[in-house]
């Protein structure tokens, strides 16, 4: 159901992503680690197009995008099958909790809005935030407006759900909550996820499948276990022993 071929992606003379092939099942949850600076992000973000490959093709669905030749229309149908869940969260400052999360379902899914707000509070009630409804992003913190960033995600109901870091900017006794709420959704399986992490023992925990990248190639992929014990490549086990021995 999500299928990436070939994308590749350059910033100027900076070839980042050199042809990536990643196919997903439907409610498949893969871990997509990596050195810093080896375009883990800018995968994410080719994704959804918020960058512009320059080739390769990203099929979600019944949605499918050829990066050299592609409408405003395409863009928007394939960006509608995903949410993304970004580092520092994007919230909307000067909107609620419950209007970041009712935007998507009004905005996005044209739902009615009595209908959309019941559904938004139950939402908000699943991160644990139902007290907050009525705050601004600011009065949370870090962690709050993380959980606020997942339901706002999920309330765009996506076939695919494109985590960015989501914890690297929390306080450490912030981070275990994060983990705990997006295992607890990846086990409910309804949406594929692709999740970029710097928490090694958490991908290896929910994710199916792990996928190593390095300088802009899908390097070695598996489940976690023949990832952790019986990587091939040279690049994958000393990647894996530097994260292990920090
Ligand atoms: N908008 C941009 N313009 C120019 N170069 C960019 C841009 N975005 C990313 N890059 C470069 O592309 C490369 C890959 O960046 P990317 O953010 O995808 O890495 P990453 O794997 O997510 O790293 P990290 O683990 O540090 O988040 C880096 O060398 C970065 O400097
Ligand atoms: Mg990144």
């Amino acid at each position: 159901m999500l299928e990436i071929k070939g994308l590749q992606k350059s910033f100027g003379n900076l070839k980042v992503l050199k042809g990536i092939d990643i196919s997903a099942k439907k409610g498949e949850v893969i871990a997509v680690i990596g050195p810093s600076g080896t375009g883990k992000s800018t995968l994410l973000r080719c994704i959804n197009l918020l960058e512009r490959p320059e080739c390769g093709t990203v099929r979600i669905g019944d949605v499918t995008v050829d990066a050299q030749n592609y409408s405003a229309k395409d863009e928007q149908k394939l960006r509608r099958k995903t949410a993304m869940v970004f580092q520092n969260y994007c919230l909307f400052k000067n909107k609620t909790v419950l209007d970041n999360v009712l935007l998507p379902m009004t905005l996005v899914r044209k739902k009615d809005k009595k209908e959309a707000c019941q559904e938004a509070l139950k939402l908000i009630e699943q991160v644990g935030l139902l007290d907050k409804k009525h705050e601004y992003p600011s009065r949370l913190s870090g962690g709050q407006q993380q959980r606020i960033g997942i339901a706002r995600a999920l309330a765009s109901q996506p076939e695919v759900i494109l985590f960015d870091e989501p914890t690297s900017s929390l306080d450490p006794e912030l981070v275990g909550g994060i983990l705990e709420l997006i295992k607890e959704l990846a086990g409910r399986h309804q949406c594929t996820m692709l999740i970029v992490t710097h928490e090694m023992s958490f991908a290896m925990e929910i994710a199916d499948r792990v996928i190593f990248m390095d300088g802009g190639n899908i390097i070695e992929q598996g489940t976690p276990k023949e990832l952790m014990q019986h990587a091939k490549h040279e690049r994958t086990q000393k990647f894996l022993k530097t994260i292990q021995t920090r």
